[in-house]
């Protein structure tokens, strides 16, 4: 799917009346961790804390779409942390995963192949800028 068909679709899910990130992120939380306890190891107890890094972030990154400048630089900061926390290839492919089918429940009757598609790779390009998915199986994607 081209770049900009794809961070079109994920910009449109961003500002769907169904989307409420506040609910969404502690949904996905949850999903991630029922499919991928062995996760649960990396994340702190309070849970809220991270929570709320993760809605800035998710903000700023659909803030970003149009200007891959300003993505990558987000990106690699946010990449070499979480290298530093031995986090794992298998854990973002979960991670996507847990995404994805949150969000399905979520944008319900709005959700469809064509945007499961553009959220896979849209969440696979972010991973890759954060330099996981680096190795040969997982080709590059949305250049
Ligand atoms: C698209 C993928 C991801 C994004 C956008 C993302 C985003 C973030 C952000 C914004 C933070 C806060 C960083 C800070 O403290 O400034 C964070 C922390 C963290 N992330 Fe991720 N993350 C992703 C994938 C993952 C995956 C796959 C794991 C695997 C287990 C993970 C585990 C963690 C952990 C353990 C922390 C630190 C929590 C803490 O101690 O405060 N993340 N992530």
């Amino acid at each position: 799917m081209e770049a900009n068909i794809c961070n079109a679709l994920v910009l449109r899910s961003f500002e769907s009346d169904r989307m409420d990130l506040e609910a969404f992120i502690p949904a996905f939380y949850q999903t991630f961790f029922a499919a991928c306890p062995q996760a649960q190891v990396f994340f702190p107890t309070d849970i809220e804390r991270l929570e709320a890094k993760m809605l800035a972030s998710l903000t700023h990154l659909a803030e970003a779409l149009e200007s891959t400048e300003r993505l990558d630089g987000i990106l690699s900061a946010l990449g070499d942390k979480h290298r530093k926390m031995e986090i794992s290839d298998i854990h973002f492919d979960q991670f996507i995963h847990s995404f994805t089918s949150t969000l399905a429940k979520t944008l319900g009757p709005e959700w469809d192949d064509e945007i499961h598609e553009a959220w896979t790779q849209f969440l696979k390009f972010v991973a890759k800028r954060m330099s996981f998915f680096t190795s040969s199986e997982h080709p590059e994607i949305n250049e």
